[in-house]
């Protein structure tokens, strides 16, 4: 069986944020939900977290991600070695199970390379596997030592590293395959004898090695998997590589993102082919795209599902259902729990929130539809309010198949406009109204002749 520990329970005090660093968002999302994806997807059946620093806001976002991973708490935080040292009981459970090993702030790590580094290390028989990867800047982490016939000796940390060990380019990603027995044989002959008086769990490689057993490094294929943060400007860097791996991934498959200026797009959410991404469009969440649409510029959506043939111009979406061949914008706001069903017509400085709007219905400016039921092509004329709040209580709007709303028009919820009525402009509307029936509620127009003349207020003064 495929167990994995993730180390989660440093502070990050070079990230100079309150909370624990695994939580620091790419893509807004924590790093330590990307390295749980990564462990299920490379079929590990088993996940212990190290939690440590602020430990409970850690525990809770792995309960709301999957009820079933364990945590073990690291109190006071003294390395990475004395961080899986926590986890004895996890892996005294799992003495012949192969054990990954994975830290919280390598949001790149991917399954495909650590699948890889799997085969190797069962096809060699080896009590540990990491992952390494060449890279330019060896800034922070282990540098893999091997002698002069390349077999691999020991990590030295950077800090530890003499000025011709730092010129090894070859590193460690922190992500590691053990043995079950031989990692617990490892951890008990760590020691915190380094530059940081920590118990590193790099040890583990040269005591391993000592101990006779086969030891092996697996070089990614990629050396941005290996990339962690340990500050902002990292962080930014993994945003970036992460930002232009999803992109891609994207273009790939069909979707059009003629430029990729301000187009960002999280990793779970799915876009249909021929759908062109135009700049300054920010996609999350579980967000679902389908094909031939145009969304943005300046495009905000979060876990909200879109048909196909949409057009989203200028316009924030926000848990919310947009059905096929709905053309919205520029300026539209879209509000948790509302549905804009096919072919749905909102323009210019329209807001809809928690309402379902009714195929074919249109409502081209300036309107706030808010809890409302509206039918099948409803008409809204310009400056529509469903009044929803009366200061203490909402209520819902119904508003029938076939109504058409004439501009200016206040609806005091609850009310309910029957099918095909009419309602002329500028009126307010408080009692329900029949369906095909004409609704006018304002003050009759006045005309006085000669008013001006003999009145006006503001008449030239001599
Ligand atoms: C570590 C490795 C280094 C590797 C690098 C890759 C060690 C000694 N060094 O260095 O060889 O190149 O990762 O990114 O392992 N953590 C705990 N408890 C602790 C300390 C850390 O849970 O007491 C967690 C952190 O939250 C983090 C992970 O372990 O998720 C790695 O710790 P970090 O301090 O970032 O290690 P590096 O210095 O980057
Ligand atoms: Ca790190």
């Amino acid at each position: 069986m495929k167990c994995a520990i993730i180390l989660a329970g440093g502070k990050g005090t070079r990230m100079k944020t309150d909370s624990p660093k695994v939580m620091c968002e790419v893509l807004f999302k924590p790093m330590l939900g990307y390295v749980v994806d990564t462990v299920k997807e490379a079929g590990v059946e088993k996940i212990c977290v190290i939690t440590g620093y602020k430990n409970e806001i850690v525990e809770d976002y792995l309960k709301d991600l999957d009820e079933n991973i364990e945590c073990a708490l690291q109190k006071p935080q003294l390395g990475t070695g004395h961080a899986v040292m926590q986890a004895d009981k996890f892996i005294s459970e799992h003495l012949d199970d192969e054990i990954l090993i994975l830290c919280g702030d390598g949001p790149l790590m991917d399954a495909d390379t650590v699948n890889k580094a799997y085969d190797y290390h069962m096809s060699n028989k080896n009590a540990i596997t990491l992952i390494s990867a060449v890279v330019d800047d060896t800034n922070g982490i282990g540098h893999i030592k091997r002698d002069e016939n390349g077999v691999l000796l020991r990590i030295v940390e950077h800090k530890d590293a003499t000025d011709e060990e730092k010129k090894i380019r070859e590193s460690n990603s922190g992500c590691y395959w053990f043995n079950g027995r031989d990692l617990q044989y490892a951890l008990s002959k760590i020691t915190n004898l380094n530059a940081q008086k920590e118990f590193y769990l790099t040890d583990s490689l040269e005591i391993l090695i000592k101990a006779g057993k086969n030891a092996g490094a697996y070089t990614a294929e990629n050396s941005e998997v290996i990339l962690a943060a340990n500050d902002r400007r990292q962080l930014n860097i993994l945003n970036t590589v992460m930002r232009k791996n999803i992109n891609e991934r994207l273009m790939i498959d069909g979707v059009d993102i003629p430029c990729t200026d301000g187009v960002i797009i999280g990793n779970n959410v799915k876009i249909g082919s021929s759908t062109v991404i135009m700049p300054n469009t920010i996609i999350l969440g579980d967000t679902v795209i389908g094909e031939n649409c145009v969304i943005g510029p300046n495009t905000y959506i979060d876990s909200s599902s879109v048909g196909d043939n949409v057009i989203l111009d200028n316009c924030k979406i926000l848990d919310s259902t947009v059905e096929d061949e709905v053309d919205a914008g520029p300026f539209v706001k879209v509000r948790a729990n509302s549905t804009l069903k096919k072919g749905v017509h909102i323009g210019n400085f329209v807001e809809v929130k928690n309402s379902v709007v009714g195929e074919g219905s249109k409502s081209a400016h300036l309107t706030y539809i808010g809890d409302s039921d509206v039918g099948k092509n409803v008409n809204f004329g310009c400056g529509t309010v469903t009044c929803n709040y009366d200061g203490k209580y909402k209520s819902r709007c119904t508003i029938g198949d076939g109504a058409f709303i004439g501009c200016n028009t206040n609806l005091i919820a609850p009310v309910n406009v029957g099918e095909e009525a009419y309602i002329a402009a500028g009126s307010t509307i408080t009692d329900n109204i029949p369906e095909k029936s004409l609704s006018i509620a304002r003050a009759r127009q006045v005309i006085k002749e000669g008013w001006v003349d003999v009145k006006k207020p503001y008449k030239e003064k001599k």
